[in-house]
């Protein structure tokens, strides 16, 4: 996440900001703007930003930099005070901005959103490199960066007079900032050398209080007063609880989330269903109208899937899924089925280093567990498939795993009365009533989307129950998220790799997995850049949950690591580059994290409550009936 590339530093010229800054407009046209109030306190800060940040490449461009440090840092923290007041709303009205010039990671960046681009990172995060986190100071790049960030924040400037931003959509910010504190900022994604997260979050928390008293002047007749009170009074209090709680290692984030975010973001909710505040029409991750925030309920699963409005018979076409998913007559040789390497009772995967072939020889990669699959964007741990029906096609004709071809799945399938009537049950009302394939496809995905395991012991603590977690877990939880950066990579609450909270945003990382255990040899899979083609993703993966990683070993994806001791291990080492592996583009930081015994395996107590299987490590007990006998002998979940 954080680890700076030693290369050249950035030759992005302003044009390209003011290009990019124009394709990401944002608006809204069926209102006008908030609030006089709230237009003016967003450009106020604005404006405060662009001045201090003038000022400081004033001072920064200078031989004499040393004897300034002590001012430029100073102006640096105004400026990321002022920066975290609006951050909200520039991470909804300008959400690519932000991630590639204003406060993105200190990692060289590439999204298929820009082609094969590769962007250097730019913004807050570099500053924050130079003024605090390397001995000597690079005096150009500093300059560039400055000037860069002061011009970002011009082009937002100009671009706010004609941004459209309701009152709804002020509330639904603030609720999506909620989670970034929690997923984000205090899990070290930002401020990672100042560890100034808690201070920041009370700027955060100011800056909301500020637009709700925009919001209520702008509404004086049908506001809900009550709501309001109650609101302002509980940022006060997270402001208090962050102003007390300023050290980045022992802030105790779940106390945090559960005692401060979670009711701020549940009052934020009422306030948003008091009928002035009508929901907006866009599709989100979270379901913004449910105030079990961090909880399977806040989750639109719909989101996640191709099939964001198909609504009918999705339960009866999940358990045809089911029994798709376990009947190895999808197999060309009748003995393999989807559950041969995702079994039940292993949360989906199959216990070995690497999945066993059709020809039962070794496959490439480790089979990765289904729970909880479906909240990502991308399968594979190159990420290659968008869509579990892709993902599913793929399995099906790969001649290494169920080497089959279409026209023999479904006359196959055709031979069945039970799965006729199967078909036609579950796609009522639509063209897919007779067996075919992408009615098979769409079955299968709608059992995988069924797998979400969010009822852990982590997960019933979250929900408020405070016995759940022992002391060592929940401090487990604390250096997981914090000193220990897992979090950073692994998000709050999914732990995977899909950004928060817009969930759109698949992260991979070169952490320098080796061949063998105790080798200084890089793992040979190149990862990513076989689909993206873009040099820094040579072996880079998906970031998987930890979830279930009680279940899951062995782990990463060539399974080279049989424990979660192992695992730890590694990254206290500080990744492939700590054990003697040369990988100029490792993303993880590669000095030795530091971690004591007893922090090593508070981590683990805490990966280990993220376990639950409850209601999800069941198969079928039958299968459907064949006309040919044969096949009435074959073995659910396969033979192999
Ligand atoms: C021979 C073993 C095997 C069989 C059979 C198999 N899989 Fe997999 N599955 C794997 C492996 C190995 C991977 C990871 C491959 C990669 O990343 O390149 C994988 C990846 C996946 C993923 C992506 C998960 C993620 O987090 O990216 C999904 C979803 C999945 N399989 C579903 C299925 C379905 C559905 C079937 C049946 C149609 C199936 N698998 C059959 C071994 C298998
Ligand atoms: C720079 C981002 C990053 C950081 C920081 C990070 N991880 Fe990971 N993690 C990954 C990626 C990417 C993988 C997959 C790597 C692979 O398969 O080769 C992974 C894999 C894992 C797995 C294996 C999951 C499985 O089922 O195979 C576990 C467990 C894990 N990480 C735990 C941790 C812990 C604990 C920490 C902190 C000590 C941590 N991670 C820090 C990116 C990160």
């Amino acid at each position: 996440m954080f680890y700076k590339f030693m290369g050249n530093p950035i030759k992005v010229g302003v044009l390209f900001i003011v290009v990019i800054i124009g394709c990401s407009f944002f608006s809204s046209n069926d209102s006008a703007f908030s609030s006089t109030e709230n237009y003016n306190y967003v450009n106020r800060h604005t404006n405060q930003l662009i001045s201090i940040l003038d000022k400081s490449v004033l001072l920064a461009d200078s031989i004499f930099i040393e004897k300034r440090l002590s001012q430029l840092r100073a102006n640096y923290f105004i400026a990321r005070s002022y920066y975290k007041h609006i951050e909200c709303f520039l991470e909804y009205s300008s959400p690519f901005d932000v991630k590639y010039f204003i406060n993105g990671p200190l990692v060289k960046k590439s999204d298929l959103e820009i082609g094969t681009r590769i962007v250097d990172p730019h913004g807050f995060q570099v500053i924050e490199e130079q003024l605090f986190g390397v001995d000597s100071i690079d005096v150009p790049l500093l300059v560039s960066e400055l000037t860069l960030l002061r011009e970002s924040f011009k082009g937002f400037k100009n671009k706010l007079k004609n941004i459209n931003i309701n009152d709804s959509q002020i509330i639904e910010m603030m609720q999506f900032e909620m989670i970034r504190i929690s997923s984000l900022t205090l899990s070290g994604y930002d401020a990672s050398f100042t560890k100034t997260n808690s201070l920041e979050c009370i700027s955060v928390f100011e800056g909301c209080r500020a637009l709700l008293d925009g919001i209520k002047k702008n509404n004086l007749k049908s506001y809900p007063t009550e709501n309001h009170l109650k609101l302002i009074a509980q940022l006060r209090l997270a402001e208090n609880y962050c102003s007390i709680n300023k050290n980045y290692d022992s802030f105790n984030r779940l106390f945090f989330i559960t005692q401060h975010i979670k009711p701020i973001y549940k009052q934020l909710v009422k306030m948003h269903q008091a009928t002035i505040f009508p929901y907006t029409q866009v599709d989100y991750a979270i379901n913004l109208n449910n105030e079990k925030v961090f909880e399977k309920e806040s989750y639109n699963i719909n989101y996640f899937s191709i099939h964001t409005v198909d609504t009918f018979g999705l339960a009866s076409q999940a358990k045809l899924g089911e029994l798709l998913f376990f009947d190895p007559v999808l197999s060309g040789n009748n003995k393999r089925a989807c559950a041969s390497c995702h079994n039940p009772e292993k949360a989906f995967t199959d216990g070995f280093e690497k999945g066993v072939s059709y020809e039962k020889s070794v496959l490439d990669r480790n089979t990765p567990s289904l729970l909880n699959t479906i909240f990502q964007k991308n399968f594979f741990y190159d990420g290659r498939a968008r869509q579990l029906e892709q993902q599913a096609n793929d399995v099906l004709h790969n001649q290494k795993e169920m080497n089959s071809t279409i026209e023999d799945m479904i006359s196959k399938l055709n031979q069945s009365q039970e799965y006729q009537q199967l078909f036609k049950r579950s796609f009522k009302g639509t063209p897919d009533t007779v067996i075919n394939y992408y009615g098979m496809l769409k079955a299968i995905a709608e059992y995988e989307k069924t797998l979400i395991s969010m009822n852990s012991r982590f997960d019933k603590y979250i929900k408020g129950d405070y016995k759940q977690l022992t002391k060592q877990e929940i401090n487990g939880y604390n250096l997981f998220s914090g000193k220990a950066l897992c979090g950073s990579c692994h998000f709050f609450p999914l732990f995977n790799g899909l950004v928060p909270p817009i969930y759109n945003d698949t992260e991979y990382e070169v952490i320098g997995v080796p061949e063998k255990m105790n080798s200084k040899e890089i793992d040979k899979d190149q990862g990513r850049i076989v689909v993206s083609r873009v040099n820094i993703h040579q072996y880079a993966f998906k970031t998987p949950t930890v979830r279930n990683s009680a279940l899951t070993g062995p782990y990463m994806h060539n399974g080279v690591y049989k424990t979660l001791d192992d695992v730890i291990d590694f990254y206290n080492k500080g990744g492939g580059q700590g054990l003697g592996i040369n990988i100029p583009h490792q993303t993880l930081p590669f000095d030795s994290l530091q971690l004591t015994k007893q922090e090593i395996s508070n981590i683990k107590s805490f990966m280990l409550s993220l376990t639950d299987t409850t209601g999800l490590n069941k198969r079928p007990k039958k299968l459907p009936l064949f006309k040919d006998e044969t096949l009435n002998h074959r073995i659910v979940g396969g033979e192999y």
